[in-house]
């Protein structure tokens, strides 16, 4: 089922919900046409330094990526969903760009990912991020004592495919704590009323992520990004969530 923590545990571990919301509204701020993946690696680096948090994603090393991840951040960019790699790569008019974030303060981490399109923006490219976000907030509603992690599962597949977008299970959330992945796994497909039933003091990552066409996916021989197998748009979104007897709060929620 994964640990659960005590009410005190879930107040310690505001600060790292806080601290990932603050440096993904900062680089949703800061990221422009022009820039590089690299330079909001290089500037998600500078806030760990400065807020003397640990980086969760350098040299972490899991069985779904070939080498250890060089990074503190994943920058995913059109048909990437996924793991993309903090490359040179220049963000372009359009781009639909992914930043997934972790960190650990205190002792406690936090994970959460968010997804925006620079510059000009086209209807299918919105609609594709809006969604994703809808998926997350129907998950996020049901993570509450007494439903089953079906209900969050089966909420978040219903979003993605009234809209018809391509849903993959192969990756999803996850329990978070002392380190990023824990039991339980959280799927983005499921039933209603299937799977473990939720008890306050599980926090978890809620993660959808949706693609525009099918349903499959590839690694780039990077051996780390995952791509849509037909090379349409993805998107993602994830927030840090910690069930309480109130229902769910969400330790990675951004101001504004
Ligand atoms: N944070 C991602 C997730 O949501 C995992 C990133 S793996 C890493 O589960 F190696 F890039 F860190
Ligand atoms: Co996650």
């Amino acid at each position: 089922m994964g640990e659960l923590k005590t009410p005190r545990e879930i107040e310690a571990m505001r600060a790292a919900g806080s601290f990932v919301a603050r440096v993904l509204s900062s680089l949703q701020d800061v990221a422009r046409v022009g820039m590089t993946l690299k330079e909001l690696d290089a500037h998600a680096h500078r806030m760990i330094d400065d807020a003397g948090a640990h980086s969760v994603y350098l040299g972490y090393h899991p069985s779904f990526g070939a080498m250890p991840y060089p990074g503190v951040l994943c920058t995913s960019v059109n048909d990437a969903a996924l793991h993309g790699l903090p490359s040179e790569q220049v963000l372009a008019d359009g781009d639909v760009l992914s930043i997934d974030f972790a960190a650990q303060v205190n002792g406690w981490v936090a994970d959460s990912a968010l997804s925006f399109q620079l510059g000009t923006p086209d209807p299918d490219s919105q609609r594709l991020i809006r969604v994703t976000e809808e998926a997350l907030a129907a998950g996020i509603a049901q993570a509450r004592p007494g439903n089953r992690m079906g209900d969050i599962s089966a909420a978040i597949g219903e979003v993605g495919r009234a809209a018809g977008l391509g849903i993959n299970a192969d990756f999803g959330g996850h329990g978070v704590g002392r380190t990023m992945h824990e039991e339980p796994h959280v799927p983005n497909l499921g039933r209603r009323g299937s799977g473990i039933k939720l008890k306050a003091g599980l926090v978890i990552a809620i993660e959808p992520w949706f693609m525009a066409g099918g349903d499959g996916y590839v690694i780039d021989p990077d051996g780390w990004t995952i791509r849509t197998a037909d090379g349409s748009r993805a998107a993602h979104a994830e927030h840090t969530v910690a069930i309480t007897p109130d229902g769910p709060l969400v330790l990675t929620a951004r101001k504004g």
